[in-house]
């Protein structure tokens, strides 16, 4: 048992550092010395490489979308909407860089480098949506290289189609039937691993004691919805440790430095505090946006910033991405602290445990 687990007053000292230290990390742009120090122009060319993004169409997953498909890559971009889908597509292809906080601005694509573009249809919110997502893709495509797990919903009340809470129905619960489905498509063979990048959040440490309240999942009363985003953040860490641990490096004979067949990289990342559409529907955000826009610049990075820590996952050099399975990201591309009951052995043991309640959730709805 750990010292500060042994000792109450050390643990609360421990909780408290950690909150410090993920303040510190969160990415808040008036922090001058918390920069980015890993960029686009060091990403290699993505020709010939199958790149699969939840939530393509906005924020991050569009940030990343552009950065792909601008260097040759074939993007899928799952997205509930046709219409948005069609929207950004269109917008991509004309390299807009999207900012909420202002106009789009374009800046022309080289056409002779760039990739393929396609929409996949998913809604999240809805298991068979998922399946029928994930039947698509294994119809269009023979393996996955890159899937980011990148949608997500935060602040919001509701259910999925399948009556769960909104946010965790989303987050998690999709997010993990998709990557079952996927996971053959993510070990045939290749030259490199391919890797799942699971969009997290530094919020995770405000879940409730234990990671997640199942009980309060199954009432079907209405919940706190900013704890339930916390909780959901905290379950996506849990279910990128899943996938570590089943299908993630392992050493031979003492040697860890060679892929074994099979091999899926996983890791959770944290991507700053972003300004794009997660806060748009909060009537505080908005109004600040209109009316603070100075303020909200100051404080929030850009999207294509925003994706860096996400992007750098999946492309930094495979030795360092093996080392970082299993871990968690936080700003700017450097490996983040989660909190204690989701480290080592413990963090094993809930990824076993959130994988396997999601499981049984979709088993229920076959
Ligand atoms: N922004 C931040 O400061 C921040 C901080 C920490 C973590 N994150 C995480 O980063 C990820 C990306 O968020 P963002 O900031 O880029 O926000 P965003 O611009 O709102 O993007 C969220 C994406 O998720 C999609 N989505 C939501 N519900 C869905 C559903 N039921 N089915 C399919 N797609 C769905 C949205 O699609 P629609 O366009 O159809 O709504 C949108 O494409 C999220 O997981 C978020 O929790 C963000």
């Amino acid at each position: 048992m750990s010292t500060a687990a042994a000792n109450p007053i050390a643990a609360f000292f421990a909780s408290v550092w950690l909150q410090i230290l993920t303040v510190w990390h969160t990415g808040l742009m008036f922090i001058p010395w918390v920069r980015p120090h890993w960029g686009l122009n060091d990403m290699a060319d993505q020709r010939g490489r199958v790149i699969v993004i939840t939530g393509g169409n906005s924020g991050t997953g569009y940030a990343t979308a552009l950065a792909y498909y601008s260097r040759g890559a074939r993007v899928l971009i799952l997205c509930r909407s046709a219409e948005r889908a069609a929207k950004a597509i269109a917008d991509l292809k004309r390299g807009g860089v999207a900012n909420v906080l202002s106009e789009m601005e374009y800046t022309p694509v080289n056409e002779e480098r760039v990739g393929t573009l396609e929409h996949i249809p998913c809604d999240l919110a809805d298991l068979h949506s998922v399946d029928e997502a994930a039947r698509m893709i294994a119809e269009r495509v023979d393996r996955v290289d890159v899937l980011f797990a990148n949608a997500g919903v935060m602040g919001m009340n509701g259910r999925t189609k399948q009556g769960y809470p909104l946010q965790f129905g989303t987050n998690v619960l999709g997010h993990q039937r998709l990557m079952a489905h996927l996971l053959p498509l993510l070990r045939t063979p290749r030259p490199r691993p391919a890797r799942i990048i699971s969009l997290a959040s530094a919020t995770h440490i405000q879940a409730p004691p234990g990671g997640i309240d199942y009980a309060g999942l199954d009432s079907g009363a209405d919940r706190n919805v900013w704890l339930e985003y916390s909780e959901s953040k905290w379950a996506i860490i849990a279910l990128a440790k899943y996938v570590h641990a089943h299908y993630g490096p392992t050493c031979k004979d003492g040697v860890c430095s060679v892929p074994a067949p099979g091999e899926i990289i996983s890791i959770a990342v944290h991507p700053g505090l972003v300004s794009t559409n997660l806060f748009m529907h909060l009537q505080t955000a908005k109004w600040l946006s209109y009316t603070f826009t100075w303020l909200l610049k100051l404080v929030l990075c850009t999207a294509t910033i925003g994706s860096l820590n996400q992007i750098w996952a999946a492309e930094v050099a495979d030795p360092i991405a093996r080392e970082l399975s299993g871990g968690y990201v936080w700003c700017f591309q450097e490996r983040g602290r989660e909190r204690v009951d989701l480290e080592a052995e413990a963090g094993t043991a809930a990824g076993e445990t959130v994988w396997a309640w999601c499981e049984a959730q979709a088993a229920r709805h076959e």
